[in-house]
């Protein structure tokens, strides 16, 4: 594909993916899409602007990165949250940096705003072409890129490392192995260097790894990204990142020794905080670690509304608990009719929801004659916790 061509006619491509985006957005089929772009495209090329319309649909519901950039849906899939760049070029800083996994750009460009100088490299030539025109989309001027292999940069002089590598989009078990380019290697050649894990990554898999900083970042209180920071980047043996409020917790990790059950209030935990073993950190009166559904919470009889704690936690009050022998999530709805009819309207389902998420809310909520939302937590398919939120 000759994107050169595609790209020399800009406003032309600009006004055909918007021309391809209405029609897609409205289920149309492809063909009229196609149909409906110019002319001076040719066959390939008209692939291209529908591609590049199917992305920006995507992204314009998940506002991940900049929607006036070019990316296929399968480059957004792995791009960087803008959010989670910005922040990570913070803590990269100034001088020169090098992004050795470059891919469209996204975390190239954040780097670019901040540093001195940015050197962006991927093996693959197409997104190499995609990152330099997003680069100057994004009025971004201090950053080369080529097309290479990060494994073969060796020699490439910067003052720190950046590397987010490929890896596969789904798999049961994360290892370093299915890490593409090779994580140790990489470490071997650049002592200042960042790196972007999987963060489901079991830790032990990284104590062949020189020390280092794990840093756990979570987006709109989702796990979203785990870095590891080498060498001088390292600044504590773990820390916590919440965006987009931007509050960091540093430390060393310690388990959880007791858990509780739900006492009147549940305050769940950012799950940044509890994925780098940092909940201890957050000192609160009279709160106890409590766990279901694959979420820490504290637990507590009485709760202060500071107990926010700068961001890290939500809280909830529970208004009931409904305990069920062995019954599925389906038998518990009839027991839910009575607890919520008149006080809410709409329902939140929170745990193992064995199949069809969207029916079960949707069948509970043609039940319900209230208004509010409540949050349901089914804890192992045994007990249902209705709670409603107190704090955002
Ligand atoms: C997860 S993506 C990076 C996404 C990027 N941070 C962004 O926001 O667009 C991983 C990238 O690593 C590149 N890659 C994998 N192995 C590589 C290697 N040995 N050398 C250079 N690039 C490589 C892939 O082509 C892919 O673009």
């Amino acid at each position: 594909m000759n994107y050169e061509r595609l790209f020399k006619k800009q406003s032309l491509l600009e006004r055909d993916i918007d021309k391809a985006m209405n029609i897609l957005r409205r289920g149309l089929p492809t063909e009229k899409a196609m149909r409906s772009v110019s002319g001076y495209w040719k066959e390939g090329e008209k692939e291209v602007v529908i591609r590049f319309a199917r992305a920006r649909i995507t992204n314009n519901r998940k506002k991940k990165i900049d929607n006036r950039l070019y990316f296929y849906p399968e480059d957004l899939r792995v791009a960087t949250n803008s959010c989670v760049a910005e922040y990570r070029a913070k803590r990269m800083g100034r001088g020169v940096i090098a992004d050795l996994c470059c891919g469209i750009g996204i975390q190239t460009i954040a780097l670019g705003r901040v540093a001195d100088r940015v050197m962006g490299i991927d093996k693959d030539e197409r997104k190499i072409v995609f990152a330099g025109k997003n680069a100057e989309r994004s009025g971004v001027k201090n950053i080369l890129f080529s097309v290479g292999d990060a494994e073969e940069a060796g020699k490439l002089k910067a003052d720190a490392y950046f590397c987010d590598p490929s890896r596969p989009i789904s798999s049961s078990k994360r290892t370093l192995k299915e890490i593409t380019p090779n994580i140790k290697y990489m470490v071997s050649l650049f002592r200042d260097i960042a790196i972007e894990l999987p963060p489901q990554i079991n830790r032990n898999m990284l104590n062949e790894l020189p020390p280092h900083e794990l840093e756990y970042i979570s987006l709109n209180r989702k796990l979203n990204r785990l870095t590891a920071y080498f060498g001088r980047l390292r600044k504590s043996e773990v820390s916590a990142v919440t965006l987009p409020k931007n509050r960091v917790v540093r430390g060393r990790s310690r388990g959880i020794r007791k858990i509780y059950p739900p006492e009147n209030f549940l305050l769940e935990i950012d799950p940044a905080l509890s994925a780098a073993g940092l909940i201890h950190e957050i000192g609160l009166k009279d709160a106890k670690p409590c766990f279901f559904h694959k979420t820490w919470f504290f637990t507590s009889s009485k709760i202060r509304m500071d107990d926010e704690c700068g961001g890290w936690l939500r809280a909830y009050r529970i208004v009931g608990v409904i305990k069920t022998g062995e019954e599925s999530v389906r038998a518990l709805i009839e027991n839910v009719k009575d607890a919520l009819h008149d006080s809410y309207k709409r329902v939140i389902l929170r745990g193992d929801i064995e199949e069809g998420y969207y029916a079960i809310k949707r069948r509970i909520e043609e039940l319900l004659a209230g208004e509010g939302t409540a949050h349901l937590f089914f804890v192992r398919q045994r007990m249902l916790i209705i709670a409603e939120t107190l704090m955002p």
